[in-house]
């Protein structure tokens, strides 16, 4: 078996021969995932199996077999894409929306870097289509990828082929290169689209982005070959060496190369310089032919993107600057009240259909009672106190992706017969009384896990993408076997044993139910069986406990590593006691966020539902990934004092990067204190537990930045 070894350290024969047995496992994986609904791999070993093989081609693209596993593209129609792993994730970018939140970004990235004199950034249109991933290896593209979840995403590799902005060859490229931009479709070729659209009887597309999306995810290649799409290169992946010194260097770098850049991107001096170039683009926007949503700004110096990194899902060396939103009025028509998964009554505006910047607008948020009533936050007057009522005249806006919102109402055109819309005060779904907490704007249902509406939202987060992902079971299935009272999917744990329950239940069997057949039920008790094993973040993100996020799921399961771990110290925890404060001590981890945690483990009924659940899965511990080679990776650290080379925001996400714990207060578990000028009481505990404790110089040496 050569599998481990490294792809350098082949001889043509010996990756000739792995070729041959990749191929082979990639077939029989396939086959038997698809056609006998029995997977034996799991994705993420079918995955690194094609992506040797990526690499094994790209690195002897001679040997290239003519049956390779890398032609199989989105073979099986109806199984949509395969997945690709990015290297490196792909980002998002944060928002502004106003000039001073410009100022602020910039305020924060110099306080960041302790920079006190103006900084370089980049500016650039955003361009309103889908991102896409292209890996070149040796100057030849090798993948494709939409961005997906930003870490897995799908392999569009033989789409990407037909766009003729897209290079399919480099000359002078770094050995590996990941180039990331925008897909887009430009205005008159989305006219043109649509019209053949109609012609031909099928839907026009909303919006030239929608067009751009649906087109590049096509599974037959020859259907995108016939759509005109573009590309603009706008950020890079992995990379085998650096571009340039500077993010404008490297997107001249790019064009270099022959990757379509935005004309209008500049380079500015600081906030004001920023600000007229967004104002310029602005006055553009309506004559470039294709569609822009903001601006993006980006620290132009790499050595100091790098310093800057990132947070979870977004850099710190870059924002996105949007326009403002487009507007539109209609009719209220209605309000109706719906149940969320934490118990949340949210009220829903039902609008008389408007299109709003190129889409149709039928609801839009109301947030709470008191946005009705013409209160904002801490109870001052929003809209000059103007309430809204069911048949005013109201102004609808969307902003991106989200929900449309109101952003006013016309007084003058109110009927004389709306009346004040009362708030419900007891829950719509399920008749138990529904509070107000003081300071909290949401009234929620008291009813807990009996409201059917909050166990099937909950149902839908478990099954949902960053869950569970169980495959097949959406929330138009959760929605059915809920109310089916013979499925009688009630809670989490009930999923698993579906199969066992469906066995035993010869008369109403699922699969002769309409919608459902024999095969389609042993692929769904198939996915549900794949998800049996489950890593603990994901487990923990699924149970859909108040205030307990994606990031969150992820910081609980790398402090406590195993279900047992957490769950005994969540059972334990009491306000003052050391489990409690142990919780409390995670970074990221607030008193809201350990009381819901807490509240739902020592809940009798939702840990009776816990327990049943986790009674059905093999939850797999979460192995921290600490950088081998830092002498950092696995400590706790704690600064104190005054840093004078770094701010203590950065030299914090340094020491996580290198796989650190940053601490905000020393005990026994302590390994390192770093101390500035100033330091107190932390340098002095750091004597009485015996802590290591090093100056700012030290800490620099040790990181290797002295
Ligand atoms: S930079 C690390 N530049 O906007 C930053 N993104 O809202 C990577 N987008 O997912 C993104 N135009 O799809 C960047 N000039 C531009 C962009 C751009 C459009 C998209 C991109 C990203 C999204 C974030």
């Amino acid at each position: 078996m050569q599998q481990d070894k490294p792809i350098a350290d082949l001889s043509s024969d010996e990756a000739r021969d792995e070729l041959a047995r990749l191929s082979k496992l990639i077939a029989a994986a396939n086959r038997a995932y698809h056609s006998e609904d029995a997977p034996q791999i799991t994705d993420a070993a079918f995955d690194a199996l094609k992506k040797r093989n990526a690499a094994l081609e790209a690195a002897f693209p001679k040997l290239r077999r003519a049956d390779s596993p890398a032609l199989l593209v989105g073979a099986p129609a109806s199984e949509g894409f395969t997945k690709v792993s990015h290297s490196l994730p792909m980002l998002s970018l944060e928002n502004a929306f106003e000039d001073s939140d410009v100022a602020d970004f910039d305020e924060r990235v110099r306080k960041f870097l302790g920079h006190e004199s103006s900084l370089f950034y980049t500016a650039e249109p955003k361009i309103d289509g889908l991102s896409l991933s292209l890996r070149y290896m040796g100057g030849k593209l090798v993948h494709a990828a939409t961005r997906g979840d930003g870490a897995v995403g799908e392999n569009v590799t033989e789409n990407a082929l037909t766009i003729s902005d897209i290079p399919k060859k480099l000359k002078n490229a770094p050995p590996v290169l990941e180039v990331r931009g925008e897909v887009y479709m430009s205005h008159a070729d989305f006219a043109a689209l649509n019209a053949r659209q109609i012609e031909a009887g099928d839907k026009p597309f909303a919006n030239p982005r929608n067009a751009a999306a649906g087109s590049l995810r096509q599974l037959d290649a020859k259907i995108t070959q016939s759509r005109p799409l573009k590309f603009f290169a706008y950020a890079w992946g992995q990379l085998s060496e650096p571009l340039a010194r500077t993010q404008f260097e490297a997107i001249e770098r790019l064009a270099s190369l022959g990757f379509k850049t935005n004309p209008l991107t500049s380079l500015c001096a600081g906030p004001e310089a920023m600000l007229s170039h967004y104002h310029l683009i602005e006055a553009q926007r309506a004559t470039l032919g294709y569609d822009i949503d903001g601006v993006v700004y980006k620290v132009n110096d790499l050595a100091l993107q790098a310093r800057l990194g990132l947070r979870s899902t977004t850099p710190r060396w870059a924002i996105a600057h949007k326009f403002p939103a487009e507007l539109a009025w209609t009719r209220l028509d209605a309000i109706d009240i719906q149940v969320g998964r934490t118990g949340a009554l949210s009220p829903v505006a039902r609008l008389t259909p408007v299109t709003v910047g190129g889409v149709v607008v039928s609801n839009a948020t109301l947030h709470n009672e008191d946005y009705i009533a013409g209160r904002g936050a801490k109870g001052a007057a929003i809209r000059e106190g103007r309430d809204i009522r069911i048949g005013d005249w109201v102004q609808v806006y969307r902003a991106g992706d989200v929900i449309p919102k109101i952003n006013d109402i016309d007084l003058e055109k109110r009927p004389s017969s709306a009346v004040a819309f009362v708030f419900p005060k007891v829950c719509p779904e399920c008749g138990s009384v529904a509070h107000r907490e003081e300071g909290d704007a949401v009234r929620r249902c008291t009813g807990g896990l009996i409201c059917p509406a909050q166990a099937v939202e909950r149902l839908k987060h478990f099954v949902s993408r960053g869950a569970f992902d169980i495959e097949g079971l959406g929330a138009k299935q959760i929605e059915m076997f809920f109310t089916d009272s013979e499925l009688a999917v009630k809670a989490p744990a009930d999923i698993f044993t579906l199969e066992r329950r469906d066995a035993a239940n010869p008369l109403k069997k699922l699969k002769n139910r309409e919608g459902f057949g024999e095969t389609s039920v042993k692929k769904l008790f198939a996915a549900i069986n794949a998800k049996r094993q489950i890593p603990l973040d994901r487990l923990i993100f699924g149970l859909g406990i108040r205030h307990v996020g994606d990031a969150a799921s992820g910081l609980l399961a790398r402090h406590y590593a195993t279900w047992g771990a957490l769950e005994a110290a969540l059972t334990q925890a009491q306000e003052g006691n050391s489990a409690w404060n142990e919780l409390l001590a995670i970074d990221g981890v607030g008193k809201v966020m350990a009381e819901s945690l807490v509240a739902a483990l020592q809940n009798d009924t939702e840990r009776a539902a816990i327990d049943a659940l986790v009674a059905e899965l093999d939850v797999v511990p979460v192995i921290a990934i600490t950088p081998v080679d830092s002498p950092v990776a696995g400590k706790t650290l704690v600064f104190t004092g005054t840093l004078e080379k770094m701010s203590r925001a950065e030299a914090k996400a340094r020491a996580e990067a290198l796989g650190a714990k940053v601490s905000g207060s020393v005990s026994a578990k302590t390994d390192l204190v770093i101390a500035g000028p100033g330091a107190g009481s932390k340098a002095k505990d750091a004597g009485k537990f015996g802590v290591e404790v090093i100056d700012e110089d030290g800490w620099l040496a040790l990181i290797g930045q002295a």
